[in-house]
């Protein structure tokens, strides 16, 4: 059973005290009007807001993406059958948790453009995003209504322990026990880690390269560090199986040389499917995962995972 009445605190970066953190307001016109957080109580800091967001990095961060290419993210995910099939099957591996436990608050570390954190808003969850790239947080302001915050810190500067962590392919971008560990700290003791990242070593890409990947993982790895990490691993779940020979074959094309900028990689390879690509992919996608949840499948270039905190 899933309930709405939680509400989301900031440990402050300068004391360590709790602040409550009011999410933006709907202006009514579909943008939203920044909530500015009080001055601590305890310190006095304050926290600059920007567009909604709260800012506790202002720095620009490593990593961050061209705008140009956030801007064509947030339209292609709209339209493309790979972003929804994934948020078919989180939802389906989380739904299937929350049938034996009450969940009402879910955290998204490296929540991007937020496309991910909307679809857990709108089941009834509260929902807070964390990311370091601000172009991603701007898109994400327009679709999500809970707490943002602008962080590269490898930390989840929350003061109350949450239900759910998701880290949805973030985790092949990070040193992995840092952040485990901060997820790990964020969550209440049996609260979910829900996972999901790229598989199979021998898929490596152009497009990991592109994408700032350190590694793709396998059921045994992802276990391993997820284990290592002060969770016990619940269910391991590998999808887009229909979609690997495409994998495949991207990762027998040798590597250009040069190297093309991201930007100019994803400036050409980001675009919506045809209609006809959309829904024959979508029907293959559908039929995997009513398999799957019959007969697990043995590997695919996805996988997604529930882990408990210990
Ligand atoms: C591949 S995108 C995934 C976005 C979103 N979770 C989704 O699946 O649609 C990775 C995102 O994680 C963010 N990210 C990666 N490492 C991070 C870190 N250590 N702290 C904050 N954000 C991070 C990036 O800025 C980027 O927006
Ligand atoms: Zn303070």
């Amino acid at each position: 059973m899933i309930e709405r009445d939680a509400t989301f605190r900031l440990t402050c970066p300068g004391c360590g005290e709790p602040r409550a953190l009011r999410a933006p307001g709907a202006t009514g016109d579909g943008s939203v009007h920044a909530a500015p957080l009080p001055a601590c109580a305890g310190c006095g800091a304050e926290q600059s807001h920007e567009d909604g967001v709260l800012i506790l990095d202002a720095e620009p961060g490593v990593g961050e993406w061209p705008g140009e290419v956030v801007a064509r993210v947030a339209e292609v995910e709209e339209q493309h059958w790979w972003h929804a099939s994934r948020n078919r099957v989180l939802g389906t591996v989380l739904r299937r948790a929350a049938r034996e436990r009450t969940l009402e608050t879910l955290v998204e570390l490296g929540c991007g453009t937020g496309f991910v954190l909307r679809h857990f808003e709108q089941w009834g969850l509260q929902v807070a995003g964390l990311d370091m790239d601000r172009a991603a947080l701007a898109v994400a302001r327009r679709r999500v209504g809970g707490p943002l915050i602008r962080s590269g810190r490898l930390a989840i500067p929350l003061a109350d322990p949450v239900d759910v962590v998701a880290v949805i392919d973030v985790l092949e971008h990070n040193p992995e026990v840092p952040l485990l560990a901060a997820c790990r700290d964020a969550l209440r003791p049996g609260g979910l880690l829900l996972l999901s990242v790229p598989a199979q070593p021998w898929l490596w890409s152009l497009e990991d390269v592109m994408s700032g990947h350190q590694r793709r993982y396998t059921r045994r790895t992802l276990k391993a560090a997820v284990e290592a990490s002060g969770f016990r691993m619940l269910r391991q779940v590998p999808f887009h199986l229909a979609v690997t020979p495409l994998a495949w074959r991207a990762a027998h094309r040798p590597l250009p040389d040069p190297l093309p900028t991201p930007a100019e990689y994803f400036g050409t390879t980001l675009r919506a499917p045809s209609s006809r690509g959309h829904a024959l992919a979508t029907a293959a996608l559908r039929l995997e995962a009513a398999i799957g949840s019959v007969v697990p499948l043995p590997f695919a270039s996805h996988l997604a995972a529930l882990a408990e905190r210990t």
